[in-house]
């Protein structure tokens, strides 16, 4: 396997120029960034449609994701590089790992998952904390063409089960505990209980012994992680074609089921490579920080996989903005690895303002390393937007993404061309997306008209080509409304200088703290309580977390409850179902819930009223009667 790192040169030096050469010559414009990538087939097709006539990029190239992204700098020479910094408060460790290390590390365990029997094209499933074995467990599947499946550790059970049914692991990689500020999560007991639930069975569990909550292994099953680590025999990298999945990552969609995200290992090399150069300006030797979970895609995309390609240092962050052991936290981080380039969620930054409102703490610190500070996961809010503003002496850039794509839609491409940063827009499109706001008609809307956001087809290397094992979702929920164009889900506006205003979902998915739920997968949960005939649940304004769930709940004839019992044993079991991160903390009981002649509640009416945004009725409404009845409601609960 060969290939280099130089910076690739094209004519085109303004973000305008490259922009619009990668739409009107996109094969071109990608083809050159392939050559970024050491190939071990280098491809000559570029951009295809496959056999479910989507579209797919390097279609006859082959690689494989682990070289790329560590043997490849060990055999240029850059072995004994940093490759990855754990920095763990909540475990008082700081570690550093080198390219070397974590390529023959990787290696072994990778050899210990195939003489488990995995092999191409399995799935593993990992359910691990902020640790540096999770990012090579990551790499170990992808050395050897195996899928791996991250769930979040603040999932519960019920959620892990669903995600082992639909994606049926050989094999789960998990730890003992997870460490949330202060307090220990065992995982064992989360782990054991959705394997229960689930009827797919992995045949083993690779568990990482933590010591503040040590695992009872069940023999035949559980191997411990150490032991099996150690008696491993480290493998090479096996070849996959770039259409392969590299992983599938569970988003949140409108129904209580989660949808299998399924990336491939070509075209999210190249985006991701492309991405680290041309959005973050960052390269070989650069410190590169993002500061969420690998449960999550940014956690794929930005802790791993792209500092990685790029040959950056990348750090994996165990704790949390706040409380460990305050809101100087991320200032530390920042100095003591010189981060050039952060990327967090808005929420981490309300968090520590909060706390600090002066940010008085960053005096503590020399972060005069730090060059751009990105921010995604949730809309820039103009206050926070501004607070950092005045603090930071950085370009603060807002970038919006989504599980569905890998990378950034829209960015301001520091690695281009720094635009003027606009408070509470994520500036214009990354190179690759045609970007649209259509109306419900399916006609495009003009400057500072809010509609639709969606993308025509074809759409940049790394977008997701299907759901794991149900492409008629895929077509259903993405492509169906605007044919053509894929859906977002996301509504908004560009202004008169084209720049991108993304105002919020327009479906029923919800943003809690940077964390995407479906209002749905609550729902099924409120619903199941035996005092309740029928539920809603919106996702509501908050200053801190951006949105939270409230229900909005419907009473069983003759059930006699106190409401504010009703309420916490909700809470208690919207925490055993779907987990502690859904931040559900109410419920009230209405009388009647607004829905149209056709049964379909009106969430985003409901939402609107809560949030004291203008709303409009719509004429298919049943009875106009209830909005005025619900309003009621919601003042005497201190709502309205
Ligand atoms: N495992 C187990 N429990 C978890 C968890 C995990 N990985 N993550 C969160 N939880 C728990 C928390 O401990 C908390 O439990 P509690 O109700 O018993 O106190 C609950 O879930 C709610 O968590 P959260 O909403 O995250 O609140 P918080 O106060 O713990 O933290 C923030 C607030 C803003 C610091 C945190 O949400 C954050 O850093 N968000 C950024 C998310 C992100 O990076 N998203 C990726 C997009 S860029
Ligand atoms: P996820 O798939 O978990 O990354 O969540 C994607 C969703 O988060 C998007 O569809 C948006 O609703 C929201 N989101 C992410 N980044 C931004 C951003 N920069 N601005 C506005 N919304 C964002």
């Amino acid at each position: 396997m060969g290939g280099s790192l130089g910076i690739t040169t094209t004519n085109a030096t303004s973000y305008a120029q490259v922009y619009q050469r990668s739409l009107t010559e996109p094969e071109a414009f990608w083809a050159e960034q392939a050559k970024q990538i050491p190939w071990i087939k280098a491809p000559t097709k570029i951009l295809d449609k496959d056999q479910n006539d989507v579209w797919r990029w390097f279609a006859d190239g082959e690689l494989n994701s682990c070289y790329v992204a560590l043997d490849q700098h060990v055999e240029q020479g850059r072995g004994d590089h940093i490759a990855l910094i754990y920095d763990s408060p909540v475990t008082n460790t700081v570690a550093h790992y080198s390219y070397s290390e974590m390529r023959d590390w990787t290696a072994r365990v990778a050899g210990g998952l195939q003489e488990l029997g995995v092999t191409k094209g399995d799935v593993v499933i990992i359910y691990m904390p902020m640790v540096p074995e999770t990012a090579v467990a990551m790499l170990a599947c992808a050395r050897i063409g195996a899928i791996h499946s991250v769930v979040f550790g603040g999932f519960a059970p019920r959620e892990l089960a669903m995600r082992i049914d639909d994606s049926a692991p050989k094999v789960i990689m998990a730890a003992s505990c997870g460490i949330e500020v202060d307090k220990v999560i065992a995982y064992q007991p989360l782990l054991n209980e959705a394997i229960e639930i689930a009827a797919h069975k992995p045949e083993h569990v690779v568990m990482l012994q933590r010591p503040q909550a040590l695992a009872t292994l069940q023999s035949g099953r559980d191997l411990d992680w150490q032991t099996w680590q150690q008696q491993a025999k480290p493998v090479d990298c096996v070849p996959v074609a770039a259409t392969d999945p590299l992983y599938i990552l569970y988003t949140s969609g409108t129904t209580g089921k989660p949808k299998g995200i399924v990336r491939d290992n070509g075209g999210h090399a190249v985006a991701l490579r492309y991405s680290m150069q041309a959005i973050y300006n960052v390269g070989v030797g650069d410190v590169y920080w993002a500061a969420s979970d690998v449960g999550w895609v940014v956690g794929h995309s930005y802790i791993v996989y792209g500092p990685l390609f790029a040959g950056c240092t990348t750090v994996l962050f165990e704790g949390k903005p706040v409380r460990t052991p305050d809101a100087g936290a991320f200032w530390r981080v920042l100095a003591e690895h010189k981060v050039k380039s952060f990327f967090v969620a808005p929420t981490a930054f309300r968090a520590m303002k909060k706390e600090d409102p002066d940010c008085k703490l960053l005096a503590d610190y020399d972060i005069s390393n730090l060059e751009y500070q990105f921010v995604a996961g949730e809309r820039l809010d103009p206050p926070t937007y501004h607070w950092l503003k005045a603090h930071l002496d950085v370009p603060i850039i807002d970038h919006w993404w989504q599980t569905e794509t890998g990378w950034s839609i829209c960015a301001n491409m520091a690695g281009i061309e720094l635009l003027e940063c606009k408070a509470g827009s994520c500036t214009l499109p990354a190179p690759g997306w045609d970007l649209r706001i259509l109306d419900e008609a399916g006609q495009e809307l003009g400057p500072n008209q809010e509609g639709a956001i969606v993308i025509k087809e074809p759409m940049p290397p790394s977008s997701f080509p299907t759901v794991w094992g149900d492409h008629g979702r895929y077509m259903d929920s993405y492509w169906s409304q605007y044919p053509g164009f894929y859906l977002t889900g996301d509504g908004g506006y560009r202004d008169e200088d084209g720049y991108v205003f993304v105002m919020g979902r327009t479906d029923d998915v919800m943003n809690v703290a940077g964390h995407r739920l479906s209002t749905g997968q609550i729902e099924e949960v409120v619903a199941d309580h035996g005092a309740v005939a029928e539920c809603a649940v919106i996702g509501i304004a908050d200053q801190e977390k951006g949105q939270v769930p409230m229900g909005l709940l419907l009473l069983k004839d003759g059930v006699n409850i106190d409401a504010a019992t009703l309420q916490a044993e909700l809470v208690q079991l919207v925490r055993k179902s779907v987990g502690p991160i859904a931040n559900f903390k109410t419920a009230i009981v209405v009388k009647r819930l607004p829905k149209t002649r056709s049964g379909k509640i009106l969430r985003q009416v409901i939402r609107k009223i809560i949030d004291q945004q203008p709303y409009t009725v719509p004429s298919t409404i049943d009875d106009p009667l209830i909005i005025d009845e619900l309003k009621e409601t919601l003042i005497e609960h201190g709502l309205l």
